[in-house]
């Protein structure tokens, strides 16, 4: 069996009997709410675990690319949805095939956009399923509540599609500071949806998925009666911003980064884990730094492409050739740097993942 010792650095660890736990914890959730569980894997791009996830319950998948959705039906996966508005010929002609393999559905959010993947569909006597993204504060992609109706008259009058649903994804709680606030947050996510989906039903549009959810606001948007569906990516592994954020403990992170300290100087030390390893997105809701050391007060502080710099503690001492364990910022964007995670339970190695939709952004 070999330990962490027998590892070269930097290496990406997932501890397995947090994993195990999340996964079970998410799908209990949903059971107890009645909503089925569609997991975003972007967050892991592991076939093994959505293999996982998918024994513990979960209906189908969630992903953001068409590529994803390629390498998942690639796999065996019959159900998932691409979360995403999905724009172009070149990507119909693509989702028409994965259709014949699989239960597809496809975000939505302009008639422009669905008109850009109706005729591949019209023309093959086909009907892709599309869901309409409502967009309820994270002002990214999504049409305003208010506009929804309009907009999903003019998407469901397209021949080659069909209307099945609509969806949100409320981004905005990352940025938010009191976790007090993540609740009623998740409330408005799941409400507003749901307001969406009863006015277009009494307009006369059949909308069978409403469809929710983040890792921070899933627990309280999933329990809002009318939610079919939740998507919450994330909590397989969580990451420091998750707990800075309070939706999950230090002790429910599944993904850590193994380095090894290569220089130190004064104050400051430096390790083998650098921007290629930990991705540089920041601690979220607006922290500082780019990681924490588990078991250690130390933080890194900077980041260049092969170098995290650490301010080391008055009260701590790193050594050069010392191995350190760092709780990324952002566990999602780390799995995608990298071909392989090394599932761990304590100090011993169990198992590689492959990052088998690594890099799958088209
Ligand atoms: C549309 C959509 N659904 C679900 C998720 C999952 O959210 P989280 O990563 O917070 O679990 C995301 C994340 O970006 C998303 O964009």
């Amino acid at each position: 069996m070999r330990g962490l010792d027998d590892l070269a650095t930097p290496a990406v660890l997932v501890d397995l009997d947090v994993l195990e736990r999340n996964i079970a914890g998410m799908a209990e959730r949903a059971r107890r709410a009645g909503v089925g569980l569609r997991p975003h894997v972007k967050t892991h791009k592991s076939v093994e675990i959505a293999r996982r996830q998918r024994a513990a319950g979960a209906v189908g998948l969630t992903v953001a690319k068409t590529s994803e959705a390629e390498v998942f039906a690639a796999s065996g996966f019959d159900d998932i949805f691409i979360a995403y508005p999905v724009v172009g010929a070149d990507k119909a002609r693509r989702l028409l095939e994965l259709h014949r393999r699989v239960r597809l559905a496809v975000g939505v959010d302009s008639a422009e956009g669905a008109a850009s993947l109706a005729p591949t569909f019209r023309i093959a006597g086909q009907r892709l399923r599309v869901r309409l993204k409502v967009d309820v504060g994270l002002h990214r992609v999504g049409v305003a509540p208010e506009r929804a109706l309009a907009a999903a008259r003019e998407i469901a009058a397209l021949r080659g599609l069909e209307l099945s649903g609509v969806f949100t994804h409320a981004g905005q709680a990352y940025a938010e500071s009191d976790p007090g606030a993540l609740v009623a947050l998740g409330r408005h996510e799941a409400r507003a949806v749901v307001g969406v989906a009863k006015r277009l039903r009494e307009a006369g549009l059949a909308v069978d998925d409403v469809s929710v959810g983040s890792t921070p606001t899933a627990p309280h948007a999933m329990v809002v009666p009318g939610v079919t569906e939740c998507r919450p990516g994330n909590y397989v592994f969580h990451d420091a911003s998750q707990v800075s954020l309070g939706s999950c403990r230090l002790a429910d992170c599944a993904l850590s980064v193994l380095a090894t300290v290569v220089s130190v100087s004064g104050d400051r030390a430096v390790v083998d884990a650098g921007s290629k390893t930990l991705s540089s997105d920041p601690l979220r809701p607006g922290g500082v730094g780019h990681g924490w050391l588990l078991g250690r007060s130390g933080r890194i502080e900077r980041l260049s492409e092969e170098h995290g710099v650490i301010r080391v503690g008055d009260d701590e001492r790193l050594r050069v050739g010392e191995r350190v364990r760092i709780l990324p910022s952002h566990s999602c964007l780390v799995s995608n740097l990298h071909e392989r995670l090394v599932g761990v339970r304590g100090d011993e190695v169990e198992t590689d993942l492959a990052v088998s939709a690594r890099g799958c952004v088209q």
